[in-house]
């Protein structure tokens, strides 16, 4: 049987800890690539340490990886661009910190557009089931007050991943490129957006009340339901998928 592999950025922890541990139990190999292993372990997953803030150390880091590996071999390859940060996370102004900006936009959008060309160049001669899914937010077209900088990084990220995606559509041998809204999932970063200030972020009580209530997504369930669409091969060219279509 042909071997299917999985590289995810940020399966420490979270989301893509949940995809990583759905995508073992279906047999994938999987790359961890995050500054930290966290405390999950299996024969199958590889962590390799990575600094998204450091895009070229980052991108060589895969690259050595897929080098690594006989593609051929495999039936199915995906990378998962799922990291990302919500800090800085205040009114524009409140200070002046270009360092955390450049930062903020290294981790959510100019590395996820770098390993995607990473992918594609690796990948175009290889004929196999092979997509890049980028993981973005709600936040990417409505925009919360306080999270200027994650709202901007997560729409460049999706129109970098639409545009992309038409101009894979006219090539003999695709990468498959889409898009993953999780919506309120309960992770860290959720337990991050509750402890905001209300001056630093307004929204910060309809997410206290959505955790109250129960209303966030449970990663694992999502997790499993997005590795069964992996299973069957049903990501599509320029697919946008969201938490709604795969939780009802
Ligand atoms: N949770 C939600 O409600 C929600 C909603 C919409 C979209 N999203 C998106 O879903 C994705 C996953 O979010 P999550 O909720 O699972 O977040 P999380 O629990 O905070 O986990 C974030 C992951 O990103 C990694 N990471 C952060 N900075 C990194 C860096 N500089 N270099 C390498 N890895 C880094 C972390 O690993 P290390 O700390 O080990 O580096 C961790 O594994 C993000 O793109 C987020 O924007 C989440």
């Amino acid at each position: 049987m042909k071997k299917r592999v999985l590289l995810i950025t940020g399966a420490s922890k979270g989301i893509g800890l949940s995809l990583a541990k759905s995508a073992l139990e279906s047999g994938f190999d999987v790359y961890n690539f995050s500054r930290t292993e966290g405390d999950f372990t299996h024969p199958n997953l590889h962590f390799i340490p990575i600094d998204l803030v450091d895009t070229i150390s980052a991108v060589a880091k895969v690259d050595s990886v897929l080098k690594s590996l006989q593609l051929k071999d495999y039936d199915t390859i995906g990378l998962i661009n799922n990291a990302g940060v919500l800090e800085p996370m205040y009114p524009m102004g409140k200070t002046s910190k270009p360092e955390l900006i450049e930062e903020h936009f290294s981790v959510n959008t100019i590395s996820p557009i770098a390993l995607s060309e990473l992918f594609i160049h690796e990948l175009n001669r290889i004929d196999t089931y092979k997509f890049i899914l980028n993981v973005g937010s709600g936040a990417a077209d409505y925009p919360y007050e306080g999270w200027a900088n994650y709202g901007a990084s997560k729409a460049a990220l999706h129109y970098f991943t639409k545009t992309v995606a038409l101009e894979q559509k006219k090539v003999s041998n695709p990468v498959i490129l889409a898009l993953f809204n999780p919506g309120r999932t309960n992770t860290q970063m959720q337990t991050q957006i509750r402890s905001a200030s209300q001056e630093d972020f307004p929204f910060t009580e309809s997410f206290i009340q959505a955790y109250e209530q129960g209303k966030l997504n449970s990663p694992d369930v999502m997790a499993e339901e997005l590795i069964k669409k992996i299973n069957n091969k049903t990501i599509l060219q320029g697919d946008e998928i969201s938490h709604k279509d795969l939780l009802s």
